[in-house]
């Protein structure tokens, strides 16, 4: 048994950070680093990186990053306990309870009691299907709408009687925790009687995280009630706009394809799963959200969106737009049929007439500018110039020039206009959008003079060469090293190099981070780390006599200040100072 640092250690030990994020983020292999776009902001150019030789990761594009606990918190939106004990699990370190303290356990323990109880119900709700009696509606329904056995059990179908205390007696029974179920939306404080169930007379549809952690449930009537469906209300693990159908399942053969199919309810999904197509996921009725887009840009390349061909499901395609552009993901938009959900689709032609118009799917950006932008005729003006009031704002999401021009060209061909006309109107909404400024690695550079140094000032340029070259960076540990640095982060890190590099060999990056009070550290941290080292081996030690050149001159202009300053001025003692300061300049720019 281990204790919390020991834990820690050895799950980093045993850990391989580029694996752990694969299953997340699409990585690609860039010099000795891994690159793909990032889940935490709207990236469409791959700033997010990950080195396997830090075991760290960083984004150039919104600055996170850090180690596999720290992706893991962002990434699940969880706290540092239960990062720990779901890593713990899967590299297999025990880890003593008492380790924890008494607020990270509460913490911890507060989100496992509510998936621990959405289990006990989704358990009690499979079983009540399964009853030969009670569960008799609940399968006449299933089979009125032809679910296989086989989907009911790998999806954990259950069936809720329609009774106000059966959950709720049987939880109560069982000596489970009733507030978490209250929490959890299981069941709700009636006036008199006590608990009463939330879902009755429902078929119902477990929900699972990509963890597969159980975090809420969404039930339908079995008839024409109201409402038709009815889903777990927001509670501390579930989030209607961020939790995806079915995507506990479908996140693999996802992968595989690197396409995904979105489509509304929950029996559309079903009914496309039975039928074979697995790369599926469906929305619980709501708009797309950025969320939705992130959790998809980890592991598909292009998504459809098939929604019901009615207005609603059409205008839940047309504003997801937007998004799409500003994640930089592709995405098509399949029209089915009036009156069409792809579960009547399928049920009345299968699989074969559903791909039929997924093959035929045009671009999302086509879809839109088939619906917002229908000029009768080329004369219109107002109509032409109230499209361009529609579009021209989506466009403006772009942040990358290329897709920018390709999609300006489009709307150009497609209104029968020269692009030169749309320019200046787009660049109107658009403001002055300032195009990213992505910082390109630098080259290695001989001297701290030469350009790609120099680009990132002193500061950085000296922490660059400490961190990649640290036992030779260490003479200057002896000297007034901080003249050379403005920046208070920047001398907290090499402080914390020199004062442990003197002792054995330099700290490693985990040890760097752990030791740094700031995030601000923590983040240049990373950054000088990934980036190259500026200088070559045989260049760094030019280097460090460079910076010791630089500090010499430094001192002598503060003695030089500092003899003027005095009362009376040893004009012999100056005149030495500033030959000295003249002849250091010369011997330096030789070098
Ligand atoms: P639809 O009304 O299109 O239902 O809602 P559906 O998927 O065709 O369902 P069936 O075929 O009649 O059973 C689409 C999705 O919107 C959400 C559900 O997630 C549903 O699957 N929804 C709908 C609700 O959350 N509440 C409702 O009352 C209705
Ligand atoms: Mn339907």
């Amino acid at each position: 048994m281990a204790t919390l640092q020991t834990a820690k250690e050895e799950i980093r030990r045993k850990a391989d950070i580029v694996e752990f994020i694969s299953q997340f983020v699409q990585l690609k292999k860039a010099g000795k680093d891994f690159v793909g776009l990032c889940p935490f902001h709207g990236d469409n150019d791959p700033s997010f990186t990950v080195s396997p030789d830090k075991q760290m990761f960083h984004c150039f594009g919104c600055k996170k990053g850090g180690d596999i606990f720290a992706f893991w918190m962002a990434y699940h939106g969880g706290s540092f306990p239960e990062a720990m004990k779901d890593l713990a699990e899967r590299y297999h370190v025990p880890i003593e309870s008492e380790a924890w303290s008494p607020a990270d356990q509460r913490r911890a323990d507060k989100r496992e009691a509510l998936f621990r109880i959405n289990e006990a119900a989704a358990a009690f709700f499979e079983s009540r299907l399964k009853d030969g009696v009670a569960g008799k509606p609940g399968r006449d329904y299933l089979q009125s709408r032809s679910v296989s056995e086989d989907v009911r059990s790998s999806l954990r179908l259950g069936y809720a009687p329609d009774n106000w205390h059966g959950l709720a007696n049987e939880l109560k029974r069982r000596g489970a925790d009733l507030s978490a179920a209250a929490e959890a939306g299981l069941i709700a404080q009636g006036e008199r009687q006590g608990y009463y169930d939330r879902f009755r007379g429902r078929i119902i549809f477990p929900i699972f995280d990509t963890r597969k952690k159980l975090v809420g449930f969404g039930g339908r009537v079995l008839g024409d009630g109201h409402p038709k469906y009815l889903n777990t209300p927001e509670t501390p693990v579930f989030h209607k706009g961020a939790v995806l159908y079915g995507l506990h399942i479908a996140v693999n053969p996802i992968r595989q394809s690197g396409r995904v199919v979105v489509v509304e309810g929950y029996m559309d999904f079903l009914t496309l799963f039975q039928a074979g197509l697995s790369e599926v996921v469906a929305t619980l009725g709501t708009a797309l959200t950025r969320e939705h887009i992130r959790s998809l840009k980890g592991c598909a390349k292009e998504v459809f969106l098939v929604f019901d061909a009615d207005a609603a499901g059409r205008n839940a395609a047309l504003r997801s737009l937007p998004l799409f552009l500003q994640e930089g993901m592709q995405a098509r938009a399949a029209e089915l049929p009036p009156g069409e959900d792809p579960d009547s689709l399928v049920r009345k032609g299968g699989l074969a007439s559903f791909n039929h118009y997924l093959e035929n799917a045009p671009l999302l950006f086509d879809f839109f500018l088939a619906h917002k932008a229908r000029v009768e005729s080329p004369d219109h003006i107002e109509a032409l110039m109230a499209t361009l009031k529609e579009v021209l704002p989506v466009l403006a999401e772009i942040q990358e020039e290329a897709p920018r021009r390709l999609y300006v060209k489009r709307l150009a061909e497609h209104l029968h206009l020269q692009e030169e006309i749309i320019w200046p109107e787009l660049a109107k909404v658009s403001g002055v959008k300032q195009t990213s400024t992505p910082q390109a690695a630098p080259i290695e550079t001989v001297l701290i003079e030469k350009e790609t140094a120099k680009r990132f000032g002193s500061d950085l340029q000296l922490l660059n060469l400490v961190l990649h070259h640290p036992e030779k960076a260490l003479e200057l540990s002896a000297c007034q090293w901080r003249c050379l640095a403005a920046d208070r982060a920047v001398i907290e890190i090499i402080e914390i190099i020199f004062r442990h590099c003197d002792s054995r060999q330099p700290p490693s990056y985990e040890e760097l981070q752990d030791r740094l009070d700031s995030d601000e550290a923590r983040m240049i941290l990373r950054e000088t780390l990934i980036r190259p080292s500026f200088f070559s081996e045989a260049d760094a030690l030019l280097a460090v006599t460079e910076f010791k050149h630089r500090i010499e001159q430094k001192e002598i202009a503060a003695s030089i200040q500092k003899a003027k300053a005095e009362e009376d001025i040893d004009i012999h003692a100056l005149d030495r100072l500033r030959k000295l300061k003249a002849q250091r300049l010369a011997e330096l720019t030789k070098a």
